[in-house]
């Protein structure tokens, strides 16, 4: 027998008990003609306490230990002279009668604690150690918790889930696929799924109704915080369904996890239309943590002979409550900050609602006071506020107010990680113009059902089309997105055509689709929630990576296993593929 308890149970209540005990060394200490050792496993840390006086021999066995050594003992449970309050087991320790060394261990290279001395690289090329550190390990059991959550939600409501092929064919739309060469089939290749998207609405048409599937999903793009290779959708589909009804049934879901899991109970899901969203945050996922919405100048400011506004398309700015003691200091910060390549606005306009109720511009030379109260009644301002403008054509700069106002967020401490703003985003444009490529693409993906009442804007105005399609945003993160389908084949084949495919191109592409839409398909819809994003948020971490037990870093590597990696010139012949030397 290993154990008769594990290391994070026993209690004053416990105390005479014979046990065994089994885990990894801590640390230990020698202290007079004791030492005492901490032993820990998943569950806590119990001391052992080994005494000379008792036993000289086991005592100097003991002082052999070294961290991470794999020990078994037995003992018995005893009162602490030195009590630990702050752990469960902080009240006792056991005195130990034998000791059995299960595996030394060499020494770690970085501590197995929770503030850890181990940078990034060495955490993630020793991962299992890594994952012994209790806040990593908590990461993950969050995650196993939010999956049996999700599951008995669903479940609940006579979701099944159903496993889709990992092995299926490439596609150019979305993302770049990850391709895998088939050894059976000389020159052809299998994708691996993006998303189970297309199998999803297969199961509607065979009649499942309602089927989910936490599953992995893989895409070739450039990597962020919140983005992997490989990544994990919680996915969904309904058929004889409504855009509210989905709506409605995911609601449900984020806010019983928030409630079971976290014991938060969230206020009914905000909506706001993409347009909206856009005009008043310049984005399409906003941080609605805080206000500070986007305040639309043009009327105001245009004809007084300042020129960047003149000529702009878009004047437009936000106010920053209580920022108005920023130093001039701090203002040329926050205009070097978006100046920035990566925002690239070409300068910053502000004006202080000072504390004695004066206000004060950069561009005084332009605007008098009575301008300039028209900009604080614009702003609501009130003594002590600043506020910000930037000027341009629209979509650039409503994108860099957009950054400039997390920035000030963050700086005022409005995006406190413990509060949860979630927003449904919806009625997103059906097509994007892809400048690149010269044409529409599907801003979500092809089989997006437009709005009826959009149709016939389609030839005329096809960048003016909604389409059915709504996103979840939580704290300023795209964590779900989905979309009502098109399920008549010839809708899917004109959706085609808009999207530049031949017909034979289409047919060759998804024809497996459109001849299901002539088998009798249910109207259906549904939606994907990233699970790696909403348990990262759940954790309040920046980084996904740290809610997944073996991540792969910002180049796509994964530093443990050390892939990928070349393979041998007989895999290579077997698959028929030649490399370029
Ligand atoms: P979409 O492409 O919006 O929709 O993906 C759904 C959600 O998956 C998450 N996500 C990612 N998470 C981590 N790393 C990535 N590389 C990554 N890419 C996406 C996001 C996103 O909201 N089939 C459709 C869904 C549908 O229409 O039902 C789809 O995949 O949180």
């Amino acid at each position: 027998m290993h154990r008769s308890h594990t290391c994070g149970e026993l209690s004053i209540n416990d105390l005479g008990k014979e046990v065994i005990l089994s885990g990894w060394v801590q640390k230990s200490r020698d202290l007079g003609g004791m030492t005492f050792v901490d032993m820990r496993d998943r569950y806590g840390i119990t001391q052992l306490t080994f005494d000379s006086e008792d036993n000289a021999s086991l005592r100097a066995q003991a002082r052999e230990l070294g961290r991470e050594f794999v020990i078994k003992v037995t003992g018995k449970v005893i009162e602490r002279s030195s009590k630990n309050l702050k752990i469960p087991t902080g009240e006792i320790e056991i005195k130990v009668g034998s000791l059995e060394i299960l595996n030394s261990a060499k020494l770690p290279p970085f501590m197995i604690e929770d503030e850890t001395d181990g940078g990034d690289d060495l955490r993630m090329k020793y991962r299992y150690l890594d994952l012994r550190r209790n806040p990593v390990r908590n990461n993950l059991v969050l995650r196993h918790k939010m999956a049996q959550e999700i599951r008995k939600y669903l479940d609940g409501l006579d979701f099944i889930e159903v496993e889709t092929p990992v092995l299926i064919k490439s596609t150019p739309e979305g993302a770049r696929d990850f391709v895998v060469p088939s050894r059976m089939n000389a020159g052809e290749f299998y994708a691996l799924p993006q998303s189970p998207q297309t199998f999803k609405q297969l199961l509607m048409v065979s009649g499942f109704d309602r089927y989910f599937q936490i599953v992995k999903c893989f895409r070739d793009e450039d990597l962020r915080a919140d983005r992997q290779p490989e990544f994990t959708q919680i996915d969904c589909e309904m058929a004889f369904i409504e855009q509210e009804d989905i709506l409605n049934v995911f609601e449900g879901l984020i806010r019983q996890l928030f409630k079971n899991v976290k014991g938060v109970d969230l206020a009914e899901v905000p909506r706001m239309d993409y347009a909206d969203a856009m005009r008043l945050y310049g984005s399409d996922k906003p941080d609605t943590r805080f206000e500070m919405k986007f305040v639309e100048l043009n009327d105001i400011v245009k004809g007084l002979g300042f020129p960047v506004f003149d000529n702009a398309e878009l004047v437009v700015g936000i106010n920053a409550k209580g920022a108005a003691e920023y130093t001039r200091k701090q203002l040329d910060e926050l205009t070097d900050y978006i100046k920035r390549p990566q925002i690239g606005a070409t300068g910053l306009i502000y004006m202080r609602h000072n504390a004695d109720g004066t206000l004060k511009s950069s561009v005084d030379k332009f605007y008098n006071e009575a301008e300039l109260q028209k900009w604080s009644a614009a702003f609501s301002t009130a003594p002590g506020d600043l506020v910000l403008v930037l000027a341009g054509t629209t979509e650039k700069v409503r994108k860099q107010l957009n950054e400039l106002r997390l920035e000030m967020g963050t700086r005022l401490g409005l995006r406190d990680k413990n509060t949860f703003a979630p927003l449904w985003v919806l009625d997103f444009p059906l097509l994007e113009w892809d400048e690149e490529k010269g044409r529409y693409h599907a801003m979500h993906h092809p089989f997006t059902s437009p709005k009826p009442e959009d149709i016939a804007l389609l030839d005329t105005k096809p960048g003016e089309v909604r389409a059915n399609a709504y996103d979840m945003v939580i704290n300023g993160t795209e964590i779900g997105g989905g979309s009502i389908r098109i399920h008549d084949r010839a809708l899917q084949a004109l959706m085609f055509k808009h999207l530049g495919f031949s017909d034979v191109e289409a047919q060759n592409q998804f024809g497996f689709l459109m001849d299901a839409f002539e088998y009798g398909a249910p109207p259906h819809g549904g939606i994907a929630f990233g699970f790696d994003r909403l348990v990262s948020i759940f954790a309040g971490l920046d980084s996904i990576r740290d809610v997944i037990a073996f991540p792969k870093n910002n180049s796509g590597r994964d530093v443990m296993i050390d892939s990928p990696s070349v393979i041998d010139q007989k895999q290579l012949d077997e698959l028929k593929i030649k490399t370029v030397n």
